[in-house]
């Protein structure tokens, strides 16, 4: 199988966070209204759940966790999550939801300088969802993942295979056509985790604006452990 090093081609020069910021901040009082995405996150999380043996002692990060629509299925198996996002309005919405829950071992943490920003982060899992395409660099989240996890920890991430740019209406808040799963393995792997499973878990069926016919869009779940060397 080819793997390409250098990876998806930034679609543009966004940087990691501003320009999402705006869009996820704007979308997400309704983000929950669309049955799709609620509909992914279950099955995303049901994969994760599968694949990830997650216990009562586990303290997790979801990592652009959005309104929480992960947060939620895996709060009641572990001892806390942090979720974690750059969109002040996304976690205000899962604070919300994570209150009248009364999930009182969920806590939110605003990555407002980026991902590179915070230290000190100790994790025995981090699942991320639908966050990567939008990570201009891919291998520099990656290595941070393996900094903040416990060796022995997993990483479970959820994505768009490549795609053919018709999966965003607004190019503005993009920066892949979906990853490659065969490449997105061998950077964790270069970073030092053990893939244990990695395949197709969900399509997305939908007709994006404009076109004359659905499209389908392959969403992968790459699981992996740090190695403890
Ligand atoms: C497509 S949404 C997915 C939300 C959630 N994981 C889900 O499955 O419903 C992408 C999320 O990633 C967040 N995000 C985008 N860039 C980010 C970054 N650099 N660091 C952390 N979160 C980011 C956005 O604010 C948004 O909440």
């Amino acid at each position: 199988m080819n793997v390409d090093r250098k990876g998806p081609t930034p679609r543009d020069a966004m940087q990691e966070t501003g320009g999402a910021n705006n869009h996820f901040d704007a979308a997400a009082a309704t983000w929950d209204d669309n049955p799709t995405r609620v509909e992914l996150a279950k099955a995303v999380a049901g994969a994760m759940v599968a694949a990830v043996p997650l216990t009562p002692q586990m303290a997790v990060m979801d990592f652009g966790c959005g309104t929480g629509l992960i947060t939620r299925e895996l709060a009641p198996k572990v001892a806390s999550v942090t979720a974690a996002d750059t969109s002040v309005q996304m976690l205000a919405v899962l604070e919300a939801k994570a209150k009248a829950s009364g999930l009182n071992h969920v806590r939110t943490l605003l990555l407002d300088d980026g991902y590179l920003q915070p230290s000190g982060l100790s994790f025995d899992a981090i699942v991320s969802s639908m966050v990567f395409h939008h990570i201009e660099d891919i291998p520099a989240l990656l290595t941070r993942f393996a900094q903040w996890i416990q060796p022995g920890g997993w990483i479970a991430v959820a994505d768009l295979e490549p795609e053919d740019g018709t999966f965003h209406k607004d190019s503005a808040h993009e920066v892949h056509h979906g990853i490659d799963p065969a490449w997105f393995r061998a950077e964790a792997e270069a970073v030092g985790f053990s893939v244990k499973s990695a395949r197709t878990i969900h399509t997305i069926r939908r007709q994006p604006e404009g076109a004359d016919w659905p499209r389908e869009y392959p969403v992968f779940l790459l699981a992996a452990r740090r190695m403890t060397f």
